[in-house]
């Protein structure tokens, strides 16, 4: 939930009191300027400490010295940033989410003065993202609020040498942060709270930023034919729905870009159910419709000069008397019809009827969409990179740079004729899985026979979306994954 707390910019001054927050190397030397600030006391006080901490200053450790004697602070908090190698290369907003965890409700300052690592405004507003981005829980439904860390609001203060420069970069960063906490809310919210209804409502919500949202109901929906989809939400007693939000920052000629969602609001398997061990967890199979959500809301807030479309696919999979059937054969608003073999197999008729409706109504210059689409995903990346699939290199190396820059990594699997052949169906234009082998794969070259000639990507986020593991910047269970990614390409490729 959006805890987020003010952190105040200030110019470079003596710390007396609170925590105060350095950085040295593997050296143990702070700046010269920082030197001079906690004296002489204090730079052999760290190197004194660090014998017995056995404190080496490598990248992503820390020392805190309690009572620092000599010097009038709390605590002095002592951040390694590495050799020459690792300093380099400093990820900031992991750096942000380091410091935010050494917090204790209290004053801290942070001296933003790195041996040999210029810090920009940029990198300023990079370390307050994360700061606030490792702040995030999500206790809505808690009547105790467990807040250690809360309570006492603790106030953070970054001394930097030019406090207006980086206001100015961290408007757009809180617009940014917002969008992940809103894709992290939606993920972790309870399924019976929200439904596709709900959750279009949730989208409905972008109209305050300047976004035009449309909704999609069942009878729309069948109106175009959207059979696929529909064969999807037919189990559900809460009807499916499709959002399309439209954020035009772009020149009016411009074509615009286009972002797709997975919305599965609950994956039961349907018919063919899912084991019990676990399934809580498909209350995430929203994901990719979350992200798309938050990343919406980001470039609404920060003015993004782009046009661009979120289409967002919401449907619960579940079994019921008039749930669909492995064998049922499924005709999608392309035409094109689909044997059902798997009913687990979902999100790709979710997909296959939104990602033909937004090339068909919008022609975009480019598709990307995002799903927790696989476990297969899973087993070849684990949670740390998200599968690549896209039919266009220029837009996959965009994709796997962003993903380098913002460390949300992308990793390009295969599609191709062998794994279409695998999707062939004695009865139907194709089925909707290809068996065991090549899972992602075969789920991707199904996604890629409903984007016609649109330059297209596929992001399988299932490993990296949710379930996540505890890093300096993500501490819940939903991770915001992406939003920092596509608002990243986005920034660096398609704005005027
Ligand atoms: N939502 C799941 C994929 C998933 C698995 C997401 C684990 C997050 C964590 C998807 O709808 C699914 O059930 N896929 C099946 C496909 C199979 C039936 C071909 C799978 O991966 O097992
Ligand atoms: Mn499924
Ligand atoms: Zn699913």
């Amino acid at each position: 939930m959006a805890e987020s707390f003010k952190i105040d910019v200030q110019p470079h001054g003596k710390v007396e009191s609170g925590d105060l927050i350095i950085f040295v190397g593997d050296d143990l030397k702070p700046t010269p300027a920082v030197a001079k600030q906690i004296g002489s006391k204090g730079v052999d006080l760290i190197a004194k400490a660090a014998a017995t901490e056995n404190f080496k200053g490598k990248a992503k450790t820390a020392m805190t010295i309690v009572v620092p004697s000599g010097l009038t602070v709390d605590r002095l908090i002592v951040i390694g940033i590495g050799g020459e190698k690792e300093r380099a290369d400093v990820d900031f907003v992991q750096l942000g989410g380091l410091i935010s965890g050494k917090l204790n409700g209290k004053i801290a300052t942070v001296v933003l003065d790195l041996p040999g690592v210029g810090v920009s405004p940029e990198a300023v507003s990079d370390i307050a993202l994360g700061v606030q981005m490792r702040r995030y829980s999500f206790d809505r439904y808690k009547t105790k609020k467990d807040d250690k860390e809360k309570k006492g609001a603790a106030r953070l203060i970054l001394n930097v040498a030019d406090p207006a420069a980086v206001k100015k970069v961290y408007k757009a960063h809180e617009s940014v942060l917002q969008g992940i906490t809103l894709a992290r809310d939606l993920v972790n919210e309870p399924p019976n709270v929200l439904g596709p209804q709900e959750f279009a409502a949730r989208a409905e919500a972008l109209t305050k930023l300047g976004v035009e949202v449309e909704i999609l109901d069942d009878r729309a929906m069948r109106k175009l034919g959207m059979g696929a989809l529909l064969g999807v939400a037919q189990g559900s007693a809460r009807g499916g729905r499709v959002a399309i939000m439209r954020w035009n920052g772009g020149k009016a000629s411009d074509k615009p870009i286009a972002f797709v969602g997975k919305g599965v609001v609950f994956d039961t398997g349907g018919i063919s159910i899912k084991p019990a061990a676990g399934m809580e967890d498909m209350k995430g199979d929203m994901a990719g419709a979350a992200c798309v959500v938050g990343l919406m809301h980001a470039l609404a807030s920060r003015k993004a000069k782009a046009n661009v479309v979120g289409a967002i696919g919401l449907v619960e999979n579940m079994p019921d008397g008039n749930a669909q059937r492995p064998g049922d054969i499924v005709t999608t608003m392309s035409g094109q019809t689909i044997e059902i073999v798997n009913t687990d197999a979902e999100g790709r008729l979710v997909l296959a009827d939104v990602l033909w409706y937004v090339q068909d109504r919008f022609k975009p210059k480019f598709m990307i969409d995002l799903a927790t689409l696989t476990g297969a995903i899973l087993v070849a990346l684990a949670q740390e990179y998200a599968g690549l699939f896209s039919n266009n290199d220029d837009l996959a190396e965009r994709l796997i740079a962003a993903g380098k820059a913002t460390g949300e990594r992308v990793w390009r699997m295969p599609i191709g004729p062998e794994f279409d052949k695998m999707i062939e169906s004695k009865f139907a234009d194709m089925k909707n899985t290809g068996g065991r082998f090549g899972g992602s794969s075969t789920a991707a070259a199904l996604l890629q026979r409903f984007v016609n000639d649109t330059p297209w990507a596929h992001l399988d986020i299932a490993g990296t979306a949710m379930g996540s593991p505890q890093t300096e910047i993500s501490r819940g269970w939903a991770s915001g994954w992406g939003v920092r990614l596509l608002d990243r390409l986005v920034r660096d490729h398609y704005e005027a």
